[in-house]
C-alpha cells in the first residue's frame, strides 16, 4: 500500500465542496489514514512549498494557502500517488480532463481546489510535515 498527501485548498473549502471531495476520495478506493482541518500560517505554507521558493508564484501561492482553512489528508491505496494525481487532473483546471476534481472545482492554476504529492519521497516528506508522530 502506498500513501500520498492531499490538501483540499481554501477555495474548495469556501465553495463548500469538502464533502463532495471526501466522497470522491472514498469512491476512488482511498483509505483516509489522517485528516486535519486547519488554517496554515504563512510560515507553514512557505515551509510546505519550499521547493517552489524563488519562483514567481511562491508569495502569491503561500498567501493563498494561508488565507483560509484547508483540509489535510494522508490517503492510502495501491498506487496512491498516481491515482490521486489522475483524480485531481492537470494543475490548470482549464486544461484538466472532464470529470477530474480540478476541472470540476478549480478556478485557476493557483486556486485549483486540491493538492497532491508528486513522487514517493515527496509524499513521505509532505505527510511528515503535517502528521509527524
Ligand atoms: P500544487 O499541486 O498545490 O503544487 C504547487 C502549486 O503551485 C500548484 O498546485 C499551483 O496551485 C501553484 N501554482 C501557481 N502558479 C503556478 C505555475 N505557474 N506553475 C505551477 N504551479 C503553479
Amino acid at each position: 500500500m502506498e500513501k500520498t498527501l492531499a490538501i483540499i485548498k481554501p477555495d474548495a473549502v469556501k465553495k463548500r465542496v469538502v464533502g463532495k471531495i471526501l466522497t470522491r476520495i472514498e469512491e476512488e478506493g482511498f483509505e483516509v489514514s489522517e485528516m486535519e482541518m486547519k488554517k496554515m500560517t504563512k510560515d507553514e505554507a512557505k515551509g510546505f512549498y519550499i521547493v517552489h521558493k524563488g519562483k514567481p508564484f511562491y508569495e502569491s501561492l503561500t498567501d493563498f494557502m494561508s488565507s483560509g482553512k484547508v483540509v489535510i489528508l494522508a490517503l492510502e491505496r495501491e498506487n496512491a500517488i498516481r491515482h490521486w494525481r489522475l483524480t485531481m487532473g492537470a494543475t490548470d483546471p482549464a486544461v484538466a480532463t472532464e470529470g477530474t476534481l480540478r476541472r470540476q472545482y478549480g478556478f485557476s492554476v493557483e486556486r485549483n481546489a486540491v493538492h497532491g504529492s508528486d513522487a514517493q519521497e515527496t509524499a513521505e516528506w509532505e505527510i511528515n510535515y503535517f502528521f509527524k508522530k
